[in-house]
């Protein structure tokens, strides 16, 4: 039997006042997905399609002017430690260690000193900052401060994980390393992920469905299931047929013909080609 909804949103709006005029401007509108207990979705679309609007929506920092999101049945009241944000710039506390970033939501839970850190000493050699323990967030390059957000989001153990573009700033390399180790956290904890990205191979490397955002006002264009085999490593899939297949399907529906009409009569990519190689939107 499937899991129960999680995360539902149900036709919501959200509403932006267009600077020195009475006119609104709609970021989001009737923006609908329901996300299953456990279940690990990717969102991906054009810049400035809403993304991070509906993320700050589901970490309760904003509210939808119309419809509803509802977590376990319960519409959002307002910023929880249930739910784990990792957001696209890193949002550091600048005046706190790295060990004392990733320590934060263990202490708002009130978690005894000893256990905080056991915590965040096995979190730090997660992301792999051994020896910087005691670094501050300015003495850090921008994907380590990232990697610190990861590691603060994963220490409080939330059921759901929020994450935008969350490896957009880290070398390929490590992209990689975490998106194993994301997969290989989420895989053994059973987190329910939503997780914003631009890249279409890290969307359905990662995720079981790929939701796919048409540009502004954003809403859903259509949900891509990715029934790639469990449990999976992003390298492993990578070279694979269907991992041509599902990624092409995405890339499809990220064009917008509207916006581009000389493209209209294009001949049709062939999928093993390497232009979808790294492809990013
Ligand atoms: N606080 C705000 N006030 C006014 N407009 C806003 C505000 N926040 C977002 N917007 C507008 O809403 C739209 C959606 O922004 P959002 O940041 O959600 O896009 P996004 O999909 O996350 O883009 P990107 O992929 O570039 O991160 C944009 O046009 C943006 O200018
Ligand atoms: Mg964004």
């Amino acid at each position: 039997m499937p899991n129960a909804p999680k995360i539902e949103i149900r036709g919501i709006d959200r509403k932006f006042r267009k600077r020195g005029t009475n006119e609104d401007f709609c970021a989001l509108s009737g923006f609908s997905l329901t996300v299953r207990e456990g279940e690990f979705a990717a969102v991906v679309g054009p810049s400035g399609c809403g993304k991070s609007t509906l993320l700050d929506i589901l970490v309760g920092l904003a509210k939808a002017d119309g419809g509803e999101v509802l977590i376990d049945g319960k519409p959002i009241r307002g910023p929880s430690l249930d739910r784990g944000i990792v957001l696209q710039g890193y949002a550091l506390f600048p005046w706190r260690s790295v060990r004392k970033n990733i320590e934060f939501g263990l202490e708002i839970k009130r978690v005894p000193k000893k256990e905080r850190g056991a915590a965040s000493d096995r979190f730090i050699r997660l992301v792999g900052l051994e020896g910087f323990e005691n670094h501050y967030p300015y003495e850090l390059s921008g994907g380590m401060q990232q990697r610190v957000a990861i590691a603060r989001a994963l220490a409080y153990d939330p059921e759901v994980l929020l994450m935008d573009e969350p490896f957009a700033a880290v070398d390929a390399q490590t992209r990689e390393t975490m998106q194993d180790e994301l997969l290989s956290i989420w895989e053994k904890t059973g987190k329910t992920v939503i997780f914003v990205t631009h890249s279409i191979e890290e969307a359905v490397g990662l995720a079981d469905r790929v939701a796919v955002v048409s540009k502004s006002p954003g809403r859903i264009k259509e949900v891509v299931d990715v029934n790639l085999p469990r449990p999976r490593r992003v390298s492993q899939v990578r070279n694979t047929t269907d991992f041509s297949i599902i990624t092409h399907r995405v890339w499809e529906l990220l064009q917008d013909k509207e916006l581009a009409p000389r493209n209209a009569g294009a001949p049709a990519v062939d999928v093993g080609e390497k232009i979808l190689d790294g492809a990013v939107i």
